[in-house]
Formats: structure tokens, sequence, C-alpha cells
């Protein structure tokens, strides 16, 4: 978690930086702060709260200089304060930090023995001091000092440093905690992710795990440049890539939040990821990407996808995908569960991570397990080049373009995209699926985003149902099948940005103990389309209401006998039953949006939570 930003140029660095931290604050907003160096020395401002008191505190003293770092935290060691907001400073060196310093407690034992004074509670605070106590015992540069620094540190960490002595440069280095460069015109940048950088230029450099990189400003003679070495100072070349997502990419685009704007950007980014990767001619999904050759998907045995949040959400839908189309077992897993019990992996398995960001920890570790085990990867992930995709054997990118609520919506849909492919691409390699099977499944999926356009239409008619739900302390989400997952993330959503209990069941469970919870005060939403499993769920409805509960239905159009029962009805468009989860989990998005909406909440950035989780 926590974001950082780094601008040397020719223009005002302050401005710069907020900027940048913004289209961070995804990755934790409880506090931020900027350090830049005027050319004299290094003046830093912090504020607590989110980037809006940082942007109020520099107006007020604003800061002169054309380098500087920023930092937006999420706290791990040390609660939000001003006093643990970045940078942290000591002597002449100031820093930021993303990530763990898991040896923080000795290294610290070992600073105040020397007599250093902390003034803050963050394991942080320690790299400045081991940065500032190498230079103080005759280290070169701040590139050697901050290398000598490292060597003591362990943990995981992106981190950003200046030194007052040295006003073009910023040193920067990655080991476990995502890094990337922007490469500018007479101006380079450092940062978390793409985002932050995307205003100033297109041309990124991806650090690997292990980089050391020094930063120069652009000087009267000579423009910026950008040194990269291992930790052991062996120099290294790292590739520059274009990036085609545009800055307006990460803008509001006239939605009052980010969460709106996502949710109507779903069609898009579906028929963004289907692209080019699909064969309607032949049924077939072109698997390069995938990284598994018609003989090795053959060969697997068990595919076993690990995700967390709303991912493993995706991840339940895909497993449905996996076993009915190309009939393979799956299993689904949540990260932090692999890492707490002796999960089996085998070398004939198929592991799919599904992570947007690609960086979350416990879906990382789980990996690496699964990895070291000698099990295919796979990563469904939505930001390129992140940690898990460069694990993997075969990378699937989602293209939902950058999410900014920190709830996860376009990427979801995305994710499902993904995950239809790939169950297409087994079922066509493994027999499962003859030609026009394939092609009937995938024509569901091109149909996916005009029927979410028409869904989309409805959205005035969900804010009036979520009007009934403002004041409800508990929502019970019943679905089955394919849509007992989706149940699960309606609920998910409901309570991450309305912060009321919302609880989702398979509904051939309800009889097994929710029921007991029902009567008149109790919304229960009930997925019931008209697919296989709809009377089933329609006799769930039957039960709800002969308890008076009070149930708001999706249900497909025309369905009179739901009309009679529901005291609000969400219609769906009669689709192919493969492509049902795409469509009924919008309305439900759309309605935590509006409760979370009207109750004032901060849709975009609800409490406590955030959305890279780099932490266990
Ligand atoms: C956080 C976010 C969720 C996300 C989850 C998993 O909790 O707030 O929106 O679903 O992490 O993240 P990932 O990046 O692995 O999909």
């Amino acid at each position: 978690m926590c974001g950082i930003v780094g601008y040397a140029g020719r223009q005002s660095a302050a401005p710069i930086i907020v900027d940048g931290l913004r289209k961070l604050e995804y990755r934790g907003y409880d506090s931020a702060g900027v350090a830049v160096h005027d050319g004299r020395g290094i003046e830093v401002v912090r504020a607590l709260g989110k980037l809006r008191a940082l942007s109020e505190a520099v107006a007020k003293r604003p800061l002169e200089g054309t380098l500087g770092i920023g930092h937006t935290r999420w706290a791990t060691h040390g609660r939000p304060s001003e006093e643990n907001a970045h940078p942290h400073v000591a002597g002449k060196v100031a820093v930021v930090h993303n990530g763990i310093i898991e040896n923080h407690v000795a290294l610290r034992r070992e600073l105040i023995a020397e007599g250093v004074r902390f003034s803050s509670e963050t394991d942080t605070e320690i790299i400045a001091h081991l940065v500032d106590r190498a230079l103080r015992n005759g280290a070169r540069s701040l590139f050697e000092a901050v290398r000598a620094s490292l060597q003591l540190v362990t943990g995981a960490y992106a981190i950003a440093v200046l030194n007052a002595d040295e006003p073009l440069t910023i040193v920067a280095a990655r080991h476990g905690s995502p890094l990337v460069l922007g490469i500018g015109e007479n101006e380079i940048l450092c940062g978390s992710d793409i985002s932050a950088l995307l205003a100033h230029t297109r041309d990124m450099v991806f650090l690997e795990d292990g980089d050391l990189v020094e930063l120069r400003g652009p000087g009267p003679e000579a423009g910026p440049t950008a040194r990269i070495q291992t930790m052991d100072g062996v120099p290294v070349e790292r590739p520059t890539k274009r990036i085609d997502w545009s800055p307006t990419m990460a803008e509001r685009g006239g939605f009052k939040h980010f969460m709106l704007k996502e949710i109507h950007e779903q069609p898009d980014a579906i028929a963004a990821t289907l692209r080019g990767r699909i064969d309607l001619e032949n049924g077939d999904v072109h698997g390069g990407e995938i990284g598994l050759d018609p003989v090795s998907a053959r060969a697997i045995r068990r595919v076993y996808i690990i995700a967390c949040g709303t991912s493993y959400h995706a991840a339940l839908v895909g497993r449905y995908w996996l076993e009915a189309l190309a009939r393979v077992p799956t299993t689904v897993e949540l990260g932090s569960e692999v890492s707490n019990r002796p999960a089996v992996f085998f070398e004939d398995d198929l592991v799919i991570a599904v992570s947007q960001s690609g960086e979350t920890f416990d879906t990382l570790a789980a990996v690496k397990a699964a990895k070291a085990a000698g099990a295919r990867v796979l990563a469904v992930s939505n930001v390129l080049d992140s940690a898990i995709p460069r694990l993997a054997h075969g990378e699937l990118y989602t293209r939902a373009g950058p999410e900014i609520g920190v709830a996860s919506t376009k990427c979801f849909t995305a994710q499902l995209t993904a995950l239809l492919l790939v169950s297409v691409y087994l079922g066509r390699q493994r027999g499962a699926l003859d030609a026009d099977a394939g092609r009937s499944l995938l024509q569901g999926a091109c149909a996916v985003p005009g029927f979410i356009n028409e869904l989309l239409g409805d959205a005035d008619y969900v804010r009036t149902i979520a009007t009934s739900l403002v004041d409800a302390t508990d929502v019970l989400f019943l679905g089955r099948g394919y849509n007992y997952p989706i149940a699960l993330e309606g609920a998910l959503k409901l309570k991450e940005i309305s912060y009321a209990h919302a609880e989702g069941y398979a509904a051939g469970e309800m009889k097994h103990g929710p029921i007991a919870l029902i009567d008149a005060s109790l919304p229960v939403v009930v997925i019931a389309p008209k697919d296989a499993s709809y009377f089933k769920t329609l006799g769930n409805v039957q039960e709800v209401r002969a308890r008076e509960g009070r149930v708001i239905a999706l249900a497909t159009k025309g369905d009179e006998a739901m009309h009679d029962l529901a005291e609000h009805i969400i219609w769906l468009p009669e689709a192919p039953e493969h492509v049902l989860p795409f469509l009924t989990v919008v309305p439900l998005q759309l309605l935590a949006y509006y409760v979370a909406s009207r109750k004032g909440h901060d849709v975009d950035q609800p409490r406590n939570l955030a959305k890279t989780v780099t932490v266990e």
C-alpha cells in the first residue's frame, strides 16, 4: 500500500507531485506529504488526512524547487498522524517508502544505541537514519549511501530519497513493491504506478526487484538521465515501454465519483478485453497469452484459482465456466487461506492468479508457493508488469484501464471476460466444446457490452430502490449457481462503501440458517433470472415472502410470477445463461453506489480500505 511519486524537471515540483499523488490515493489515504529541494535545501510539508489536506497545506506554504518526492500513506507501522506521515527526514536526507521493513525493531534499537532520536513510530524513518549515517560515514554520493543502507534492510519496499547536498538527484529503489520511471522531454519521474506519471509521459521503464536508480534532473547543459544498477553495483538496462493509457482515463469525466464512471465504463472494458483474442470463425480463442499450447492445455488435470476480495468472486464465477465449458475440475482459494494451510499443488495444475492490481500480498505469496511446487501459473491482472504477472508463465491482461474507485467494478467484469476466454480456450483444446459451441459462447460474450448498456439505462430506477435501503442495517443477498458469487459480490460492494452489514448466501443454503433472520425489516436481494435454477430460486422468494421479508428481485423481463412477489424488481434482458453473471452484477454495483452516495459517504475512498493490499 502507500503511493510514491518523484519529480525532477524544469517545472515547479510540488504541484506536479501532489497531482501524481492524487492518482495514487487509491493506495492509501490517511496522510500525505511532499519534500522539495529548492536549490539550497529540502523543505517538507505533511498533513494528516486525505490529499486535500496536503494540497491546502502546500497552498499555504508554497514550496519552490523543481525536484521533489511525495507520498500518500496507508498506515502499517504507527497510527495515521502528521508525525508518521512521509517524507521522513534525518539530517540532510528525506525518504518516502512503500512497503514494510521487516527487521525494523533490531535496526531501530541499533540506531537508538548510537544516539539517534526518532520522531515517528514508522519503520520508514529507519531508512532515513541509515542513509544519513552512511553519508556522514563518508559515502561518496546519495546513490552509494542508499545502496549501503538497503543492504542492512530486509522486507519489501519501494523508496525515493533526496539529499540536501545533491540538488539534481533522486535515488529510488525497488524490492517487492512496484516502482515505475516516466521518461519525459525535459523531466524524469518515478512513481508507484503509471497513472501517477501519465500526465507527463507515456514512456515508462518498469524497474525490477533489486534495482537501484539514480534520477538526475535536467541541468543547464544536459537533459535528465536515469542510471540503473543492481544492489551489487552492476549496471543494467531496462526497456522503455510506450503505454496506451491516456491521461484522461484517470479523470472523472463528468461523473460525480470514479466508481460511477467505472461502472459505466464496463461495456468498453469488456469489449477491450475481448478485442483481438477471439476467432469467431473457428469458435476458438487465441491462446498465445495464456501460455499453454494445445498439448499442455490437454495435460492440465486441475485448475486452481487464487484470488482475494472482489477478484475471488470473479474466480468463483470462473470455476462454473471452467467446469461447465472446459470440464476441468476447478478449485478456488483465497490467497490468505492458501498460506494458512499446507495447500497441495501438482505439476499438472494450472494455477490462475486473479488480481486487478497484480500486487496483492496474499495472492502473490500463494502464487510463489504454487510455482515452487512446479505448477504452471497464469496471471489475470489489470496492471502491466505488476508483481504477479511477472512471476507467471502466462499473462492475460484485462484491459479495463485505470480503476481508481477502491471498490472494484469494471475490473471485476473484465476479469470475468478473461476467465470466460480461458474457459472457452481450454474447452476447445480439451475437446469439451466443438467449434459451434465455442462460437456461440463467444458470440454471447460479444453481446455483453450491449446488454450492460441496456441495464445502465435503468440506473435511475436502481437509484429509487436504493432510497429504500438507506436505513437498512442488514441486507441479505441470495443467488444460485453462477449467481451465487454475484450475491457475494453484491453484498461486498454494499458493505465496502455503505458500511451496512450485508451478507451474500447461496440461495440453496437459505434454509440452513439465514432464514432465521427474515422478518419485515430485512431486505433480501434475490438474483433470479430465468435460468436453469429459476424455479428453485423462486421457491426461496416465496419462503422469504411467507415470513414477511422485503424482496428486491433481479428478474428476467416478463417474469409475471416475480412481479407478484417482489417489492421492487430490476428487470434483466433475456440473455444466454453463461453471460448472466456479467449482467446481474451491474445493478448490484449501482445499488451499493447509490446507497453509499445517498448516505454521503466518500464512495471512492471508503474508510479503512485501500485498493492495493501489499501487506499480509
Ligand atoms: C482490496 C480492494 C478490493 C480488491 C482486493 C483484491 O481489498 O479494496 O477491491 O478486490 O483488494 O485485490 P486484487 O488487486 O488482488 O484484485
